[in-house]
């Protein structure tokens, strides 16, 4: 897996996957803002396609993972699982002591692959997500580095 900046020339593609992959998608905008905000945007591709993508925030000392996506054609083959540990390795090279990052009560994939690589629940946000029929809870994860 190739890890690269992600930059406007990717921003359409990515919100293609975007659109396919959550049920309350980011808009082209939400990314731009963050490659302006200088957050950390990431591609992950193969030598021939984009697979995915991670945005991260990098506070003084504790990183937030903001949105981690594998295109539908290309899950459940450990892709989400390799580039959740090259944003865990730069969030470590930075210096961070920890990577947060909050979910929806509902997003079982998710969940599993964050556990898998080390997170536990540190904490429950009520009713923090608008979901189809009102509001969801939000788990909120963190993992040590
Ligand atoms: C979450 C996501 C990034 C995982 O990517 P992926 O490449 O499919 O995951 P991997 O193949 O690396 O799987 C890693 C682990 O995650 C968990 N997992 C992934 N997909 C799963 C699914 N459909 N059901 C249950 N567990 C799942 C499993 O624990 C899996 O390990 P295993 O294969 O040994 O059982 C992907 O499902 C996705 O893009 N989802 C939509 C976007 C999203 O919800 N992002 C997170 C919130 S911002």
């Amino acid at each position: 897996m190739i890890l690269r900046d992600m930059t406007e020339a990717d921003l359409d593609a990515v919100a293609v996957i975007e659109r396919e992959v959550h049920p309350h998608p980011w808009t082209r905008g939400n990314f731009s803002d963050a490659l302006a905000s200088g957050y950390q945007c990431k591609i992950a591709g193969s030598a021939q396609q984009m697979l995915g993508y991670a945005v991260m925030l990098l506070g003084p000392d504790e990183a937030e993972l903001l949105d981690i996506a594998i295109a539908a054609a290309h899950q459940r083959q450990g892709w989400g699982r390799k580039l959740l540990g090259e944003m865990l390795g730069l969030a470590r090279r930075h210096q961070m002591r920890r990577v947060v990052l909050e979910v929806r009560v509902s997003n079982t994939a998710a969940i599993g692959l964050y556990r898998q690589l080390g997170f536990a629940d540190i904490g429950l946000r009520r009713d923090y997500y608008a979901a189809e029929n009102g509001r969801e809870d939000a788990i909120l994860m963190g993992c040590m580095l």
